[in-house]
């Protein structure tokens, strides 16, 4: 993997990747650029492997908590991370996750950028109100500029050009499930 990251000119690392939907979109339409998917289940692994036949994906199955930490500092062109686990981005357990984030931002080249899609909803699934989402934003942005990063963009909401199967679910409950897009640069 070490070589490969360095015989691309830019390399893409989706955190998370789930069903590898968004692996595969991105990669298709940027041959010239690495995507190196990371994912903890080993089925959807074995899938992404089995169904994505292109030279320019690599699948990693594993913690990303213990891949990301093996890659070369200043490496990375762009880390994604699709809705991920409430353990990464929960307000609760910011304990685990900055440490993480921190590598992330390390491994970054210096025009580096990590990209966020996050979701908040109401405990008791009610609709998530402006000021509850804006208040989590708010939060979450303050959140990830204290690890070191700088905001490019905020907005919310998903990329439309993005599919998964979280993104595809979440999309049909927009009142409850109101989303984020965080792009950070290094
Ligand atoms: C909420 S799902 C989102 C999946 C995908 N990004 C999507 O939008 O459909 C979170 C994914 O992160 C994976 N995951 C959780 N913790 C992980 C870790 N430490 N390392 C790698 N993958 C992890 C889970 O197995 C799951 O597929």
């Amino acid at each position: 993997m070490l070589d490969k990251l360095s015989s691309y000119p830019r390399v893409t690392v989706e955190l998370g990747m789930g069903d590898s939907r968004l692996l595969e979109i991105l990669a298709k339409s940027d041959a010239s650029s690495l995507y190196v998917g990371i994912e903890l289940d080993k089925e959807q692994c074995a899938q992404a492997r089995a169904r994505i036949a292109l030279a320019n994906v690599a699948i990693m199955s594993g913690s990303f908590e213990a891949i990301v930490p093996t890659f070369p500092d200043g490496s990375v062109d762009r880390f994604i991370a699709v809705l991920p686990d409430p353990a990464f981005i929960d307000e609760k357990r910011q304990d685990r996750w900055r440490p993480f984030y921190k590598t992330v931002h390390a491994k970054l080249k210096p025009s580096g950028t990590l990209q966020i899609v996050a979701e908040i909803t109401d405990e008791l699934l009610q609709p998530v109100d402006d000021e509850a989402y804006a208040k989590w934003v708010t939060w979450l942005e303050s959140s990830l500029l204290s690890i070191g990063f700088t905001l490019k963009s905020r907005r919310e909401g998903a990329p439309a050009q993005y599919s998964s199967r979280c993104l595809d679910q979440f999309r049909g409950d927009p009142e409850r499930v109101r989303m984020a897009t965080l792009e950070l640069a290094k």
